[in-house]
């Protein structure tokens, strides 16, 4: 079969972090390798329904769980890969400096960085699980937290995912009991890597005209 739109599992090297432990990561890079690995069978599967052309009448069933089933290990893949990628081997520094635009942009769209905290962390405690995500809208840079149920109920379309936090149970149970939420979100925000936080951002958006 060709190899079109077939995914390969990135690695990433996160030991050292703070709070979180490379027995985590380790279970946690498999997992991801799941979601590859499903995003690529599934993909696979409807090339296979489609291949004539049409999906036929008894065929749509099973088409349309599988369909459903790809939202969820797309995301699951695109989305790990998010949070590994903001996360910094040995560490971060705790919150971003304040001369960074990404402190800046928080003060625009909340009013404070403390505040964009206060709401991005309240989120991360949610009950259930899930994401929390703070996007930037790239059409005005504005930023906005949101919670996504599992991986693929919330995200909001053509929104930049500028900051992710994994906050199913799986990112922490080996390190946090599961009460312990806070401890590991705690852990999280000591590991950030404000660096790839600062790229994702858009930094043309204040100038773009509303007619361009
Ligand atoms: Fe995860």
């Amino acid at each position: 079969m060709s190899s079109i739109g077939t995914y390969k599992a990135r690695q990433f090297n996160l030991s050292g972090l703070k709070g979180i432990s490379d027995q985590t990561l380790e279970m946690h890079f498999k997992l991801y390798e799941g979601y590859v690995k499903e995003t690529n069978r599934l993909t696979e599967r409807i090339s296979e329904f489609i291949q004539d052309g049409k999906v036929d009448q008894e065929e749509m069933p099973a088409y349309s769980e599988i369909t459903r089933r790809l939202g969820f290990e797309f995301n699951g893949m695109v989305l790990h890969e998010y949070y590994f990628d903001n996360l910094k081997s040995g560490g971060g520094t705790g919150d971003p400096a304040r001369s960074q635009q990404f402190y800046k942009a928080t003060e625009t769209s909340f009013g404070s960085y403390e505040i964009w905290k206060a709401d991005f962390v309240g989120i991360g405690k949610m009950r259930g699980v899930g994401w929390a995500i703070c996007y930037q809208n790239p059409s005005n840079g504005r930023l906005s937290n949101h919670w996504i149920t599992l991986h693929e109920v919330g995200n909001v379309a053509g929104f930049d995912p500028i900051l992710v936090m994994d906050v199913w149970e799986h990112a922490y149970l080996l390190d946090y009991k599961p009460a312990d939420r806070p401890k590991y979100i705690e852990a999280f925000f000591s590991n950030i890597n404000w660096d790839i936080v600062e790229r994702r951002l858009r930094k043309d958006t204040g100038a773009r005209s509303v007619s361009a």
